[in-house]
């Protein structure tokens, strides 16, 4: 399967930071890949969280996401300490990813405070809930991201002398293959119940990919385990942002699922609960971001979806 990493594209997005950085990086930090492609979105994500943790009303602390964001500026060019204008994709995104960031905290603490104790982030990006939730120390936390997402991750945290208070496994892989081999090879008890999370994904998988991804989660849930999971629907709104941001990020959406989120799990054997951004949006005190805002034309939808297999 070709990875789309290696059609290194012309126009490849770059997220300088949108605030001057904050600290210096060391001068002797390990060099570290440079973000492309699909895997470079791990920094938009981001950039949008290191924002939201300035926020006198944040929904969620992240202290990490800041370091990721100036560790990628480190060899750009310099333009004082001026910050770079903020594109308008983070703008219009910034009420999802907060809210959605928040929702999955709650539920992937509720399940390790009910007793699981395994957890697999899938496409983890700088997702840094190893090191900014409260975990139990019985806890494992699997990151699956492509090799390059966590070398980089991995330089940040190791310049940073950030460590987890949980046990902490990479695996680095591609969720289009057979991850769920190097997962078991790096320690994954499929006997165990788990709670997984596929954050930001979907949305890059072609419909056959998406469903491939599923049913590899499925088939290594034991009885008990939870999936938690974010998806939206394109729009000429959020392609037009793409757009200006680079034309690559307009061609790395796929889609994910054609079927609703409801009875695509339910096919798979979840029990989905499934939440529009509409209704939690409100519940957290934020606005509809305009790319999901039902009351405008021509904007999608996204959703927040937690799926059981009874125990
Ligand atoms: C938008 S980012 C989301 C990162 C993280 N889940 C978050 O919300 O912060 C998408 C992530 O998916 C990863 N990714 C995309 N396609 C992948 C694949 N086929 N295999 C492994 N990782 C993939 C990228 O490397 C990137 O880190």
């Amino acid at each position: 399967m070709t990875n789309a990493r290696t059609n290194t594209p012309t126009n490849t997005p770059t997220y300088a930071p949108t605030h001057a950085p904050t600290h210096a990086m060391p001068s002797s930090h390990t060099p570290a890949p440079k973000l492309t492609g699909v895997a470079a979105t791990a920094l938009g994500v981001t950039a949008i969280r290191a924002r939201e943790h300035r926020r006198p009303d944040r929904l969620f602390a992240d202290p990490y996401a800041q370091h990721f964001l100036d560790f990628s500026a480190d060899d750009a060019p310099t333009t004082g300490t001026q910050p770079a204008p903020t594109p308008e994709l983070f703008t219009l995104m910034a009420d999802q990813v907060a809210v959605r960031t928040r929702f999955l905290d709650d539920v992937l603490t509720s399940a390790a405070r009910a007793g699981t104790t395994q957890m697999v982030l899938l496409a983890c990006g700088m997702d840094a809930r190893s090191f900014r939730l409260d975990w139990p120390p019985a806890t494992t936390l699997f990151e699956v991201d492509f090799a390059d997402t966590l070398a980089y991750r991995a330089a940040v945290l190791v310049a940073h002398g950030i460590t987890a208070g949980c046990r902490r496994t990479e695996v680095p892989t591609d969720l289009r293959e057979d991850w769920p081999t190097a997962l078991c090879a790096a320690g994954f008890d499929p006997g165990l119940p788990t709670t997984w999370l596929m954050e930001g994904i979907l949305y890059a998988l072609t419909p056959v990919a998406a469903d491939l991804l599923l049913g590899r989660v499925t088939a290594n849930s034991a009885p008990g385990s939870i999936l938690a999971l974010d998806h939206q629907e394109d729009s000429a709104l959020l392609r037009g942002a793409r757009r200006a941001l680079s034309e690559e990020l307009v061609d790395l959406w796929h889609g994910g699922p054609t079927e609703a989120l409801a009875p695509w799990l339910a096919r798979h054997g979840w029990q989905p609960e499934v939440h529009t951004l509409e209704e939690l949006t409100a519940q957290y005190g934020r606005p509809v971001p305009p790319p999901f805002d039902p009351q405008h034309p021509a904007t999608g939808r996204s959703w927040l979806a937690t799926g059981h297999l009874p125990a």
